[in-house]
């Protein structure tokens, strides 16, 4: 896949799964903007740029957060003037059942999970428009489609952005916008690290394929979404899971 002269914007950027995405963009040529609320997004960036040889700037901020979201576009059509492809991946999970949640944690979780969808894919389509090319892929989950005990706001904001996709998708399509989801299933990163073993077990017990996912995997699920053989793909939703929505 070519991505020379293409700009990518992958939030939550820093680590996981965002990284991977980072990283396989920029092996075939992109320049890359990571937005993160971890400081070290300013380092992930800079080993990108040694790595692929390509730009890579990390910005820090919260996504979920109007103003942060508006300086990262500042800086991005200041020190890019383009940006081509969007990655809307930062995320974070509450895990408790719907009796045990307080409602700020369900709103943090919705915040930045399903806010930030919107808020950077509205400053993205506006960037994009003016080029009349653009890739918007969002980071939902099996969970948003098939909810999960104990996860409340979490399966409530992937689905969210299920529909937040394919609402875009219909709104942006005359301007050859595509707007994608990727909803993976387990996947290794500090994210799945936190769950006790016995919760992990269960969950490799309904997966077909017999083994988690990678943050590769998503990575490459992500890279055909911004790759021109997706061009005629636009308000889909690509399953990564080993199989679990199977079972
Ligand atoms: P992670 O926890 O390793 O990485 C998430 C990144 O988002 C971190 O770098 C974090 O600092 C950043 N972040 C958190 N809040 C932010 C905010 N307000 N503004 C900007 N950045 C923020 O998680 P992982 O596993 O890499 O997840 C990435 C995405 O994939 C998330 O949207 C997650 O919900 C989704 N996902 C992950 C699955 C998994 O099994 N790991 C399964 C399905 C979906």
């Amino acid at each position: 896949m070519d991505f020379k002269d293409k700009v990518a914007l992958v939030t939550g950027g820093s680590r996981g799964i965002g990284r991977a995405i980072a990283e396989r963009l920029a092996k075939d040529g992109a320049a890359i903007v990571l937005a993160d609320v971890a400081d070290s997004v300013k380092t992930t960036a800079s080993e990108i740029a040694k790595q692929y040889n390509v730009k890579a700037v990390g910005v820090t901020g919260s996504v979920a957060n109007e103003q942060d979201v508006k300086n990262l576009f500042k800086i991005i059509s200041d020190e890019f003037g383009q940006l081509d492809i969007c990655v809307n991946n930062a995320g974070i999970s509450i895990n408790s059942l719907t009796m045990r949640t307080s409602a700020d944690d369900f709103d943090k979780v919705i915040n930045v999970n399903l806010r930030s969808v919107f808020l950077v894919g509205k400053e993205a389509q506006l960037i994009m428009m003016k080029k009349k090319y653009g890739r918007i892929i969002n980071i939902s989950s099996i969970v948003g489609i098939r909810g999960n005990a104990g996860q409340p706001g979490y399966s409530a904001s992937k689905a969210g952005v299920i529909g937040l996709t394919k609402t875009m998708a219909a709104e942006v399509a005359k301007r050859n916008i595509t707007v994608n989801a990727v909803a993976p299933g387990f996947i290794e990163t500090s994210m799945t690290k936190e769950l006790d073993d016995k919760v992990k077990e269960r969950y490799m017990e309904m997966i077909p394929l017999g083994k988690y996912g990678e943050v590769a995997d998503v990575a490459e699920a992500v890279a055909f979404f911004a790759s021109d053989r997706a061009k005629y793909i636009t308000g889909q939703v690509l399953v990564v899971d080993g199989g679990m929505m199977l079972t």
